[in-house]
C-alpha cells in the first residue's frame, strides 16, 4: 500500500501562555518539542493507522524564538516510511497579529515506529511524495535514518552505504 505526505498532514494552532515561558519571554525549548513531538505522533498514526511510539528526535533547530501571546502553528507530515520506521518533517510558524503573515521559527525531524500491541515494530504503508519539497525530503531521509542509527549506536559506520555515498561518492 502506498500513501501520499499529505494524507498524513497534521496541522495544531496554538497560542503561547505566560506560564509556558523561560525567564526572557519566550517558548520554553521543552514546551516547543513536546508539541511538536505530539504533532508528529498525530501524523504518523495518520499515516500508519497503528499505536506509533517516538524512536529518535533526529534534527531540531530552534531558530528563532517564540515570544509570549504568539500564535504558533506546527505541521507534521510523514517524509518517507521504511519497514515499521516513519520520518516526519515538523516545521513551525508564527503569525503577525496585524497582517496575519507568517514566518518559519523553527524545524524538526523526527522519527516514530508503528508497533502492536506489545509493542512489537509493524510494517508501515510507503510513502508517494508528490511536491518537490516532499520528494527532496523523502530522497535525504534512507541518510538520516543511517546517521540517526549510528548515533544511537545500532549501525556501524562501515555499513551506511547511503551515508558512505555522498561523501566518497
Ligand atoms: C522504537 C522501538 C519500537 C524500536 O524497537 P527495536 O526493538 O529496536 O526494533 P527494530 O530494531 O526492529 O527497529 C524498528 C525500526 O525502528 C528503526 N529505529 C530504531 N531506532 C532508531 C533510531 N534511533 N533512529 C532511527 N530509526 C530507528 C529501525 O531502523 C527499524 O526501522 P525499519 O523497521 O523501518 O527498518 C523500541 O526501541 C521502543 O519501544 N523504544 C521506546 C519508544 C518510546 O517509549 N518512546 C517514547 C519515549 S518517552
Amino acid at each position: 500500500m502506498v500513501k501520499t505526505p499529505k494524507e498524513s498532514l497534521t496541522i495544531f494552532t496554538d497560542i503561547v501562555l505566560p506560564g509556558e515561558s523561560n525567564p526572557l519571554g519566550n517558548l520554553f525549548g521543552g514546551e516547543l518539542l513536546a508539541r511538536m513531538d505530539r504533532t508528529c505522533s498525530i501524523a504518523a498514526r495518520r499515516h500508519s493507522h497503528a499505536i506509533v511510539v517516538t524512536a529518535s528526535v533526529n534534527h531540531v533547530a530552534f531558530n528563532n524564538a517564540v515570544p509570549v501571546g504568539s500564535v504558533m502553528t506546527i505541521e507534521a507530515k510523514v517524509s518517507r516510511a521504511f519497514r515499521s520506521s516513519m520520518e516526519i518533517y515538523v516545521d513551525v510558524w508564527v503569525e503577525d497579529r496585524e497582517s496575519q503573515v507568517r514566518s518559519k521559527v523553527n524545524e524538526g525531524i523526527y522519527t516514530f515506529v508503528a508497533v502492536d500491541k506489545d509493542g512489537k515494530p509493524i510494517a508501515v504503508p510507503q510513502i508517494e511524495p508528490e511536491t518537490a519539497l516532499e520528494k527532496e525530503r523523502y530522497e535525504g531521509a534512507l541518510r538520516r535514518k543511517q546517521l540517526s542509527l549510528i548515533l544511537s549506536g545500532k549501525m556501524k559506520p562501515t555499513d551506511a552505504d547511503e551515508l558512505r555515498t555522498l561523501f566518497i561518492g
